[in-house]
């Protein structure tokens, strides 16, 4: 969940260019930061100089570390210890020699800090990351005889520290006398970017746009030794050597910023209308490509996390009404229960903004043991689950840097109906149904419409609770409507099938409550309305979003009817909701507070 970036080249400018990284990779984990630089000057050379604060990552500046052309830097997502200055990562051993950057969970860090006490090692911080410091000075001592050893045996040191850790981690090490820096992953992303003269390291190759676009993706167990002019790739166990496969990055920089708007979500939902219309021009071959092989199988699983679970949870209703097919839907940590009686030719397609999602990696990982066939829908290209399924395709979103993921939802669902369709040999109904939620989006977003939403969540920023109901497709629709709210405003809302009102949740509908209706124009329109007129009886206020203003609605937010593809629209309606309602009560809507991008731990 950590930003790590790292560089070694001729540019005396290193600890500066390593905090710009970060300030890139901010979105993978915000709650402190730190940079690390080997000085250049042989008097300063003596040890590691390290800047390190908790909180946002901000207006920081690097200006008060020395100049040096090896730095690397980290922004966390505390795991083990608290958020504090001596927390946050680099962390240095004994000597303030060696200093280390990490992502992922030391499972064994208690039993290796309580061996390195016994050493006589000295711990400053609470973290499980502080004992590979210490374990890298430990073996660097047994195996560096004399000083010309240095590297090798640096490297070495690295290698069995690795192998000394229990669980899944993504290590980076640097120290004042080898020229280089020392990485290995097993679970958590890390990639190479190849410069000329420089070389990088990157939990995420957003962050090597600016510099390079050749990369090798780390895959587990490797260990990579990078240096000015080398990148050395080898097996962390075996120490076989391994050609790099070098991968050519296809987004550009400028996609990655914010340009004119003041927050990456706002940017990414005004995004939709454009990416919609390319998926429904662009997308269709590769829909048929997929339906071809979910034709042939017995069962389809979608799988997915948080808003990815809420995309494939749509999936399944697409494929049981339009393609005619049985659909499970199931969110990767439960389907671990399900793995062993996966039938012969049943198929999982999975789905993932990042494609780093460890719950996901980890399901995966079973389903092909058990010999599953794994189909990925991907926005990341060439991340660990697009290299780790059968087949992969991508998404089509772009770079997806706000947290609270948009764009991504909006076009898994367009990549999902083109796919039903052409399970059902129509893929022209499905691009037109895309295209049109294209046209749709657009005037879901038009100056008066977005008045109109932040008026509304204007008038709902002291609300404690938030009811967001629907039926059929639209259930999906209310749930990750209601996730958006809550992950950002942190209100806390609800997600209510309107079906169920009546068994449970009526009982929290009274004068103080506050539904948002969505009431498409579906065979489930009527019972909407309905069950809206059973809330407002009962003292609620109700805020309709339908393509027609009914009677029972206090508050209306209109909505184009667009038939089977009507959640698209309905869809970004809710996210807007969530990023007004989140300004009005002050917070950041890019970095809600405890999440962060890309989860990467269990
Ligand atoms: O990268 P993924 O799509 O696999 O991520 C899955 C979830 O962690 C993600 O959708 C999360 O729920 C978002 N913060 C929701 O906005």
């Amino acid at each position: 969940m950590c930003g790590i970036f790292g560089y070694i080249g001729d540019k005396k400018t290193a600890p500066s260019m390593v905090l710009t990284g970060l300030k890139t990779l901010e979105y993978r984990g915000y709650d402190s930061w730190g940079v690390a630089v080997v000085p250049d000057s042989a008097d300063e050379k003596k040890v590691i100089f390290v800047k390190k604060k908790a909180g946002k990552i901000g207006a920081a500046t690097v200006s008060d570390l020395p100049p040096g052309s090896l730095a690397f830097g980290h922004t966390r997502w505390a795991t083990h210890g608290g958020v504090t200055d001596k927390n946050a990562h680099p962390h240095l051993d004994c000597t303030k020699m060696i200093a280390v950057i990490h992502n992922g969970i030391v499972e064994n860090h208690e039993t290796l800090r309580n061996e390195l006490k016994k050493k006589g090692h000295v711990f400053v911080s609470e973290t499980d990351t502080e004992v590979i410091a210490h374990l890298v000075e430990e073996y660097l001592k047994k195996f560096s005889v004399l000083p010309r050893d240095a590297a090798p045996a640096f490297s070495k040191a690295v290698q069995a520290t690795f192998k000394d850790l229990d669980g899944l981690n993504a290590i980076i090490v640097i120290n004042t006398m080898a020229d280089e820096m020392v990485a290995a992953r097993n679970g958590s992303p890390l990639v190479v970017g190849f410069g000329t003269g420089e070389n990088f390291l990157a939990s995420d190759p957003v962050a090597l746009l600016p510099y390079t676009k050749q990369v090798h993706f780390l895959e587990d167990d490797e260990m990579v030794v990078v240096t000015r002019q080398n990148i050395h790739i080898f097996n962390a166990h075996s120490g076989e050597r391994i050609r790099p496969k070098k991968q050519l990055l296809t987004w550009t920089a400028e996609e990655t910023e914010k340009g004119k708007f003041p927050y990456f979500m706002l940017k990414e939902i005004h995004e939709q209308p454009g990416m919609l219309s390319e998926i429904a021009a662009d997308s269709t071959q590769q829909a048929s490509a997929l339906a071809r092989e979910l034709q042939k199988a017995s069962r389809i699983y979608l799988v997915g996390s948080g808003t990815s679970g809420y995309a494939a949870r749509a999936g399944s209703y697409y494929f049981a009404t339009v393609g005619q097919k049985i659909t499970n839907w199931s969110s990767p940590t439960e389907m671990h229960h399900h793995i062993d009686i996966l039938p012969k030719n049943a198929v999982m397609l999975v789905m993932s903004q990042s494609g780093e999602t460890m719950d996901l990696l980890d399901v995966v990982k079973r389903a092909k043991e058990h010999g599953t066939r794994v189909l990925s829908l991907v926005n990341v290209v060439n991340s660990s689950l697009w290299r780790m399924s059968d087949l992969s395709l991508p998404i089509g979103a772009g770079p997806e840097k706000g947290v609270a993921s948009t764009k991504a939802f909006t076009a898994t669902v367009a990549q999902l109906i083109l796919m039903a369709y052409a399970m059902n040999n129509d893929t022209k109904t499905g691009q037109k149904l895309v295209a049109q939620a294209a046209k749709a989006t657009r005037a879901v977003l038009t100056e008066k419409n977005v008045k109109l939403i932040k008026d509304v969540a204007g008038s709902l920023k002291n609300a404690e609770h938030l009811f967001v109901v629907g039926r059929g497709i639209s259930y999906v629709t209310v749930m990750e409507c209601a996730l958006k709210i809550k992950e950002i405003s942190y209100i806390h809302a609800e997600g209510v099938s309107a079906g169920e009102l009546k068994h449970g949740p009526l009982a929290l509908i009274t004068k103080s409550a506050t539904c948002i209706v969505y009431a498409p124009n579906d065979q489930h329109h009527a019972s909407a309305i309905a069950n809206a007129m059973e809330m407002k009886a009962r003292g609620a206020h109700i805020i309709g979003v339908a393509p027609t203003k009914e009677d029972v609605f206090d508050e209306y937010i209109p909505v184009p009817d667009i038939g089977e593809a009507s959640i698209i629209p309905n869809v970004v309606v809710g996210q807007l909701l969530a990023y007004y309602l989140t300004l009005e009560r002050g917070f950041d809507p890019d970095m809600p507070r405890n999440l962060a991008k890309s989860v990467t731990v269990k």
